[in-house]
């Protein structure tokens, strides 16, 4: 297996007011690969992602986005990666595709926006005010702006958050074709069975700490009729009473 590391954190650490929130974490994530991390309020899950995306700097150890430290080498990293962390922030009197077009000069490459708000769902209100959208078009939206520079990574935190039913199965259609294409997405997430459809690999944090690794379709193998508690148990940090 010859299989590139799109994703790699060695011994990252991160402390807020002394306080450790992330301890010595080390995740591969292959390229092409959707990784899941999977972890209750608080676990460390979007300070994980920000430390990848280079939003913050390590108190310990780094995080790589193919070989570069995201936060030393934080310009080239963010021409590899798309994001979208915590509640996306928009320019609220300007349109959706005004938005999307300030992204992309931002990143100085160009890209269909029309082509862009269809692929998420968003067809007709391409001229609407942000500030006239629902949580659901926000979110939208912002997953259309975290790809519509076609990055190799894409970091998504809790990417379902305000979508309804009929929003999340596309959505994680969408996600397998972004993968199909060859994109890594890593995206965070405390709703297990959407994991569980989505995910390739999880990884499984607890105050901060790895608690596990593993395969998706192995751990559904091993642990048919009860892999909500079992996933449970290592979200609490590992104490798991069948
Ligand atoms: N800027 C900050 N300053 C101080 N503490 C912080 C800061 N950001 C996060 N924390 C703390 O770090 C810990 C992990 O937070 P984080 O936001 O990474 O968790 P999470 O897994 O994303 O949680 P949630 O599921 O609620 O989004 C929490 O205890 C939080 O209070
Ligand atoms: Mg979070």
């Amino acid at each position: 297996m010859d299989t590139q590391i799109a994703v790699q954190t060695k011994n990252l650490s991160k402390e807020f007011d002394g306080k450790a929130v992330l301890n010595r974490l080390e995740i591969k994530v292959a390229q092409g690969e959707i990784y899941g991390i999977l972890g209750v309020n608080g676990a460390g899950k979007t300070t994980l992602l920000k430390l990848i995306a280079g939003l913050l700097e390590p108190t310990e150890g780094g995080a790589y986005v193919f070989g570069e430290n995201s936060w030393k080498q934080r310009n080239k990293v963010l021409q590899n990666i798309g994001s979208l962390i915590e509640v996306p922030y928009f320019y609220e009197h300007l349109s959706a595709s005004q938005n999307l077009s300030i992204h992309l000069e931002y990143m100085g490459v160009s890209a269909d926006i029309d082509k862009a708000l269809s692929h998420v769902g968003l067809p007709d209100v391409g001229n609407k005010p942000v500030s006239k959208f629902s949580l659901g078009m926000r979110q939208r939206l912002g997953i259309a702006r975290s790809i519509i520079h076609r990055p190799k990574v894409l970091l998504l935190d809790e990417p379902i958050n305000g979508l309804d039913p009929v929003a999340i199965r596309e959505m994680r259609e969408l996600f397998i074709s972004l993968k199909n294409e060859g994109m890594t997405i890593l995206l965070s997430s405390h709703i297990l069975s959407e994991v569980e459809q989505t995910v390739e690999r999880v990884v499984v944090i607890a105050n901060g700490t790895l608690i596990e690794v593993a395969n998706m379709e192995e751990l559904k193998n091993t642990h048919q009729n009860n892999l909500e508690n079992y996933l449970i148990g290592k979200m609490r940090g590992g104490k798991y009473n069948d």
